[in-house]
């Protein structure tokens, strides 16, 4: 098979990350026979610098082409002064909005071998720890109608959904649901906003196909609180989009480290795009220091959701799942006893136990 991805290694750690993650995927394909080609382009802060925007159509136009795009990470200090419209994020939203890809994966699974740097008590973090958030990517109010008064005095962002973007997003959800534990917990704000509340009725009218899956809410404080007081009563998380992007970092940290979690954003064919879900980390960039697990695990969910390839992906999980039991770390999940390497040394070791 042709994989013909497109690169967005983006700023501070992202060239280092998706370098490691490259190559691991070329090491995918020799060893299952693949054809990789990869076109490396632009977007973020090294864009600004570049052409002076963050989202060259020369860049869009690459990932269009693409059957999947592998993204590092965008923005940093650099660029932090930068009139809003044309700061480095506007390229990852601009991306995910250009591309349609409005249903974001972000599974939080506990490696047993990471207890240790899970800070939650050992009772309540049990065993087979594994949640999948399900983020609504491309609505909300990160796209509603923003603005600012001339004088700088007052400011708004308009939260707002439609009946069809939450329909689309709760099947996703459900469909999900039913291939895991049967169980999709839809998080909200009903108590307060409308769009909530337009979000619990689509979701329930929703459910009434998908009935064999248990549907329960909450409001999202409540399942914050939750995520830490008793983790294991989650199995899928489906939230509206900035509600997705707390939790998921939240639930991250439940697995150990931000530095393992991968992600998919999808929309309804099998174009995808693939990213750690973690920021650009510009303290450590270049310095060798960072974790690529969670970039190597966007590069397994690829091979799942953009190509289909189970065999492909569980190889790359589970030379994951290898590295880290023969006792292989990166600093953010080091303990005492273990082997502490550095971004490039991970990434090798994790190719070399493709097979
Ligand atoms: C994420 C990030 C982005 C988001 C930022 C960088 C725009 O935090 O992917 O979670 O808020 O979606
Ligand atoms: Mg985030």
């Amino acid at each position: 098979m042709e994989l013909r991805i497109a690169v967005v290694p983006g700023d501070g750690i992202g060239p280092d990350i998706v370098r490691e993650a490259v190559s691991v995927l070329k090491k995918v394909c020799e060893v299952f026979n693949h054809t990789l080609v990869t076109e490396t382009v632009l977007a973020g802060g090294a864009a600004i610098d570049e052409y002076g925007i963050p989202l060259p159509e020369s860049t869009l136009d690459a990932c269009k082409r693409a059957d999947a795009v592998l993204l590092g990470a965008v923005g940093g200090p650099k660029w932090d002064n930068v009139e809003s419209s044309k700061r480095p994020e506007k390229a990852l939203l601009g991306l995910r909005s250009a591309l349609g890809l409005f249903c974001n994966l972000r599974p939080a699974l506990l490696y047993k071998q990471l207890k240790s740097a899970c800070p939650l008590r050992a009772d309540i973090i049990g065993e087979g720890l594994d949640i999948m958030v399900v983020r609504e990517l491309t609505g909300g109010i990160y796209f509603g109608e923003k603005g600012k008064s001339e004088d700088g005095e007052s400011a708004y962002d308009i939260m707002a959904y439609s009946k069809p973007e939450v329909e689309r997003i709760a099947r996703k959800a459900f469909e999900i649901a039913r291939k895991r534990n049967g169980k999709v917990t839809s998080v909200d704000k009903a108590n307060v906003l409308e769009t909530s509340r337009l979000w619990r009725a689509t979701t329930e009218a929703v459910h009434k196909e998908y009935e064999d899956v248990e549907l329960n809410h909450l409001y999202v404080d409540n399942a914050s609180m939750q995520l830490v007081r008793n983790p294991h009563q989650f199995d899928v998380i489906l939230t509206e989009n900035m509600f997705g992007d707390i939790l998921s970092d939240e639930a991250s940290m439940i697995t150990g480290s931000i530095g393992m979690l991968p992600s998919a954003s999808l929309r309804e064919d099998s174009f995808g795009m693939y990213e750690p879900i973690h920021g650009s980390a510009p303290d450590i960039a270049g310095m060798d220091k960072a974790n690529p697990i969670a970039t190597i695990l966007s590069v397994a969910m690829m091979l799942r959701y953009t190509f289909g390839l189970s065999d492909e992906a569980a190889s790359v999980e589970k030379a994951v799942y290898d590295a880290l039991e023969d006792g292989l770390r990166c600093a953010d999940i080091y303990s005492e006893g273990t082997t502490l390497l550095g971004t490039a040394a991970m990434g090798s070791a994790i190719a070399a136990r493709i097979r």
